[in-house]
């Protein structure tokens, strides 16, 4: 008989992340057995929690260590394309572009968050994305390459471009680039333009318009425009994805609203060629269906939206939203629709073009394309930047519902959860450059 567990967890799986969650496990065993609930927190006993803490400390930096050497091990089996240990463990793993320094990335964690001093709280989802996304900037920021490693200590930033969702990731949910003194964001990413850095705002916001670009831009834009120190090849450096992988605009003064349209003839994949719009319309058309069944079923008070690449619904009356159960029962029906629909023979006309289908936080969209394939177009657009020069921070990198998720495959991925970690993210980049 399936037992309950069973049933809630494969029913949450497009809730968790099987590394992150694997990971929680491992750690659960050294904090059961060095952790001291009994003992108060008070002077008198310092030592002995200092004691307990020096040991946990030790046995996370332990489990942090034979991770990385799992990493190590399954980017070898990468090479040899056999399978690796860690893809037992963990069957949803997908490719590493670069190894993780996880045990200096814990240690570094753990002496700004106390994590092995704690008596009650075990090591976290967040700590652990925290110690992730650490260990993944060092390994680009300060690559240790042998015998570079074994001279310098370290050896330079492999860091060539930089890749940003928007909402929740540069600004809150629905909300816009100001100016630098509301968003500390824009001087960071000014910081690593003028370093010769490209960066690229791959974002599911699916406009054809400069200007509803500039609407949420505006601050860093206009920044840049004003800046005396960047210089115009610098300044080009900067480019907006919209759609996930449908619309390239990139950063011109001359313009009006700072962005030039570049058209797709000019800088699309070559897989994307194949995209007729006969095709592109009947993906539409399947997912358009799903997404009224949906609000019928579910008496969901949304409208649909079709647009010329997506099609969503965003709720009708913006002063009732759409709950959380709502736009995750939509996301998951209109995906497996979709899936459903590619089965069917003879094969319908969409077959072979990808999708993505994600709980924007007030709205659900299916959106042509994905953030892999916008990421890569950026990547080909800046003269074939490589996957491991390559990062992109965002907040959603669920499996199911998550946008930013597909961009893994095409690079190395930091998982923020609001604006003000990504803030905190780049500074943590930046000590690590200067550091050197
Ligand atoms: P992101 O977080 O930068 O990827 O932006 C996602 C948000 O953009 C969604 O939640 C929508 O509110 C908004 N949006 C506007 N147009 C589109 C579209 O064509 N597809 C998907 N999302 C869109
Ligand atoms: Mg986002």
């Amino acid at each position: 008989m399936t037992t309950r567990y069973r049933v809630e967890y494969a029913l949450k799986t497009h809730r968790r992340d099987q590394l992150i969650e694997w990971i929680k496990g491992l750690l659960a065993v050294p904090f059961v057995l060095n952790a001291q609930p009994a003992t108060p927190y008070d002077g008198d006993h310092q030592d002995k929690l200092d004691k307990m803490a020096a040991s946990a400390r030790q046995r996370y930096a332990d489990v942090f260590r034979d991770v990385e050497a799992l990493v190590d091990d399954h980017i070898a089996h990468q090479i040899t394309r056999s399978r690796s240990k860690l893809s037992m463990l963990v069957p949803t793993i997908s490719a590493f572009f670069t190894p993780l320094y996880l045990e200096e990335a814990f240690l570094r964690q753990d002496t700004a968050r106390a994590i092995s001093s704690r008596r009650f709280v075990a090591p976290s989802f967040n700590d652990i994305r925290l110690v992730l996304n650490t260990a993944q900037l060092l390994a680009i920021m300060a690559p240790k390459s042998s015998s570079i490693d074994v001279v310098n200590g370290t050896s330079e930033s492999q860091l060539q471009l930089l890749t940003f969702d928007g909402d929740v990731t540069l600004y809150e949910d629905g909300a816009s680039l100001h100016s630098p003194e509301a968003n500390p964001v824009i001087n960071r990413l000014l910081y690593f333009l003028s370093k010769g850095v490209r960066i690229a705002i791959v974002t599911a916001a699916g406009y054809t318009q400069p200007k509803n670009y500039f609407d949420r831009l505006s601050g860093l834009l206009v920044a840049v425009k004003d800046s005396t120190t960047l210089t115009p090849e610098q300044k080009q450096n900067l480019v907006v994805m919209g759609g996930e992988s449908n619309y390239l605009l990139v950063f011109d003064d001359a313009e009006e609203y700072c962005l030039r349209y570049i058209h797709r003839r000019n800088w699309i994949l070559d897989v994307m060629y194949t995209w007729t719009e006969e095709a592109i319309q009947s993906l539409l058309d399947i997912a358009e269906a799903a997404f009224e069944s949906c609000i019928r079923t579910l008496h969901l008070k949304a409208k649909v939206l079709r647009k010329e690449r997506a099609v969503g619904i965003y709720a009708a009356d913006q002063s009732i939203k759409l709950n959380r159960e709502q736009l995750e029962e939509t996301v998951l029906v209109v995906q497996s629709v979709v899936e459903a629909s590619l089965t069917s023979t003879p094969k319908p006309a969409h077959s072979h073009i990808p999708f993505t289908v994600f709980n924007g936080g007030a709205d659900v969209f299916l959106d042509v394309g994905d953030k892999s394939l916008g990421v890569q177009a950026c990547q080909k657009w800046f003269g074939g930047i490589g996957p491991s020069s390559t990062l992109h921070v965002g907040d959603q990198f669920l499996s199911g519902g998550g946008n930013d998720f597909k961009a893994r495959s095409a690079c190395c991925c930091a998982w923020i959860a609001s604006p003000t970690e990504t803030v905190a993210l780049l500074d943590e980049m930046i000590s690590f450059e200067i550091k050197k």
